[in-house]
Formats: C-alpha cells, structure tokens, sequence
C-alpha cells in the first residue's frame, strides 16, 4: 500500500521528540527529554468539580457533538481573560482548538503549499516544525540570538526571496520563553517582527503557551496586542501549561476572515471539541482564583529552575565548554555541547547512563541540522532527580569526550 502514500508522506516519520519516548520506559531513567508539566500543579480539584456540575446540568448537550468553532461560554470567558493582557478582541476573532498543536496544524493547512517558504528561528519548536512538514513547508531560517529572533536576518532573507517570487508565507515565532531554547524576545524585537510582518504583509504567527509562567524579570507586551487586533498576528494559545494537557483545548486568536477559516478546516478535521473539556476551562477562567494559581505555578516552577541552575553550576566546570541558556520562564532551557559532540549519538549513551534529554536536532527544520545541542525540560522532574540527573548529564559528556579523544588518537 505504501507506493499509494502520498510524496509527503512517504518521507514523513513525525514528530521526532514524540518519537524518542520508546527509549524512556526503564523507570530507573531520569529524563529531561519531555516537556511535561507537572501534576503536582494540576488543579484537580477544579477539574472534578467542573466535571460534575457540567454532567449535572446539562448532560444531554455535554455527551453530544458541538459547535465547530468552540462553546460561547467559553469564547467569552476568553475575551475578558486576554483583556488583562492587552488583547481586546470579540469571539469572532477566536476559535477553539484541541489545543495548542491543532492551532499550529490549522495555520500549516491554511497557508502551505508545498514548497512555501515560513520564516523562523533556529532552534524551533520541533511540533510545528512537524506539523508545517506535513504542508510541505521550506525554511528561511536564523540562529536565535540572546533577546529573540535575528529581525535583520529575517529581512535579508526576505528580500532576497523576494524577487523569486517566494515571498514566505508567514513568520512563526515563540516570543515568551520559547520552547525550545527558553530565550525570551525583547521588546524592541517584537516591535520590528511587527514591523517586518507588517512591511512585507507577511502574517506574523506567535505561539504563547508559556506566557503566563514569568518566574523573573518584567513582564512584555504580547507581540497581538502591540498591533493592536490590526489583523497581522494571529495568536496560539493553549491550556495545557496552565491548567493541564489531558483536557487537549486551545484556541487560537487573529481576524475574523482567518478564524472563519480555521473553524472550516477544524470541521473537517476534528469537527469539534469536547464540550465537557471545553466547560472545564470556562470553569477555570470564570470560577477559579486564577492569580493565586499562577503564583503558585510560578512559585513551584521557579524554584525548580533555579534548582536546575545551581545544579549546572556545581557540575558544568568552564573546562568543559558548555554552554546553557538561564531562561526568564516557561519549562526548558538549551545547552550548547562542544562542536564535536553529537547529542543524537550522546542520546544513546546517556540512556546507558540512565538519564534522557532531548536531542537538539529535533528542534531544526530539515537542511538547518545542528549536532551539539539539547533540550532539557527542568519542570517534570522532582529535586533529586535533578541533582542525579545533571550529574549523570555531566558524567557521559566526560565519557563521550574521552571515547571521542582516544578514537582520534587510534
Ligand atoms: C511552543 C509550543 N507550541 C504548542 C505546543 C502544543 O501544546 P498542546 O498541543 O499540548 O497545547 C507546545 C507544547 O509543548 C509548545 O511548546
């Protein structure tokens, strides 16, 4: 059947970090590599309360199929909750996701051609980067740099696009500890990605799931509510980091004409979102002390990080020559290997040495492969773990770089 397969398809192997979990079932592995939250911050208790009362009160149309493009309810709720954020928009400019992968996917559908070109940064997140593949996606893409994206690459790189008639489609970028790197974008930056958005009309796409998980340093404007619902971002957004990941809703944000378009290709797509799912986040919204929920993530998860940090510390002496970024927020940060370690084949021996990262190369798109980084998620595992965890991390880089020398040296 497979000669049937679609040219795409045939050469399409997925999400690669979703890919790497078979190598994680020996309960003895401490892993980095997932970028899970963590349950200990799930609000159990609203979710079991919004179950009940949403199968209470209306069972008939909570077990039934629903509107495509997302509950009313909850549409509104999200209006006022963006309002504290400097979003001012009305439910024509939402549409409910099942969540914030689905508003990734619904962008590559609705733009991609196969061969179009997308602007973003290298690293990138590895999901999207999936996602756009199925599209047929091409890359113009830059190294991140310490305050977000390389703006001036970017533009270079559209002007010299510009005249083959391959303008890039849109720019996709995560502006608030992004995923993968932790990096944050600066304010100057998010105004001249507008900017380059706006001069070359080139939709901007910024993907927000970790906005709310700041644990230092000033809080910046949303690159959506710096154009001010002008019609030149659209906006993902996602539950998962700040409620939980099994409810699966998000909703992505942006002009009426796009989101009318979105919630046709949902249809025929996943059709709808559970509505039950959906009541668990208008209950989220509406009913819960949302400012002492996020205190408390970002309570727990900065601590982690900083955990994790002194822990980079003791271990990582300047000797060894690796590098990692100190993110602001969000659940990752990035280490930089010296040139000639391969953190795919380190993988492998650090699975040997019980511990698990992800290999940086799955966060590249195809053609922009980098072989000496890795991502590390530091909100899943507990205190111990990370100190055994980076100390093991430690222990097969040194043994990596010895196996390395003597080889050279056969
Ligand atoms: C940048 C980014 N976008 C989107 C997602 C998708 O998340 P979900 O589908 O769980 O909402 C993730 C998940 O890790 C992410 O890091």
């Amino acid at each position: 059947m497979k000669s049937l397969f679609t040219n795409i398809m045939k050469g399409f192997e997925g999400y690669t970090i979703g890919k790497l979990f078979k190598y994680l079932k020996d309960p003895a592995i401490i892993s980095f590599a997932g970028g899970l939250p963590s349950s200990d911050v799930f609000p159990g208790d609203l979710v079991r309360n919004a179950v009940e009362k949403s199968l209470e009160q209306d069972p008939d149309r909570v077990l039934q199929y629903t509107s495509i493009p997302g509950e009313e309810d909850l549409m509104e709720a999200v209006v006022d909750y963006l309002k504290k954020d400097n979003v001012h928009i009305e439910p024509e400019n939402i549409v409910i996701t099942t969540s914030g992968q689905q508003g990734i996917d619904l962008v590559g559908r609705l733009f991609l051609e196969p061969k179009d070109i997308i602007v973003t940064d290298l690293p990138t997140f590895g999901g999207a980067l999936a996602s756009f593949e199925m599209g047929g996606a091409q890359y113009l893409a830059e190294d991140i740099e310490e305050d977000g994206s390389d703006v001036r690459g970017f533009e270079e790189g559209i002007e010299n696009l510009i005249p083959e008639g391959r303008k890039p489609k849109f720019i996709y970028v995560v502006p608030d500890f992004q995923n993968p790197s932790g990096i944050t974008t600066s304010l100057e930056k998010r105004l001249a990605l507008l900017s380059l958005s706006k001069r070359y009309r080139i939709p901007l796409v910024e993907d927000s799931p970790y906005r709310e998980l700041r644990y230092r340093g000033q809080h910046i404007p949303s690159i959506y509510s710096l154009d001010k619902n002008q019609g030149n971002v659209i906006g993902i957004f996602t539950f998962s980091k700040i409620l939980c990941p099994g409810v699966r809703v998000g909703f992505n944000i942006g002009p009426p004409e796009v989101i009318d378009k979105f919630s046709s290709i949902k249809g025929a797509n996943t059709l709808c979102t559970p509505k039950l799912n959906q009541d668990i986040c208008t209950a989220f919204l509406r009913e819960y002390d949302l400012d002492a929920h996020f205190r408390r993530i970002r309570d727990y998860y900065r601590e982690k990080l900083n955990f994790f940090l002194e822990a980079m510390e003791e271990n990582f002496t300047t000797d060894m020559g690796v590098e990692w970024t100190k993110p602001d927020g969000g659940l990752f940060l990035w280490i930089t290997v010296p040139e000639d370690i391969n953190t795919s084949e380190l993988f492998f021996m650090a699975i040997e040495e019980k511990v698990a990262f992800v290999p940086g190369e799955a966060c590249y798109p195809k053609g922009h492969l980098r072989h000496n980084t890795m991502r590390i998620n530091f909100s899943y595992p507990t205190k111990d773990e990370i100190i055994e965890g980076v100390r093991r991390l430690s222990t097969v880089i040194k043994k990596y770089q010895v196996k390395r020398s003597k080889s050279l040296t056969r």
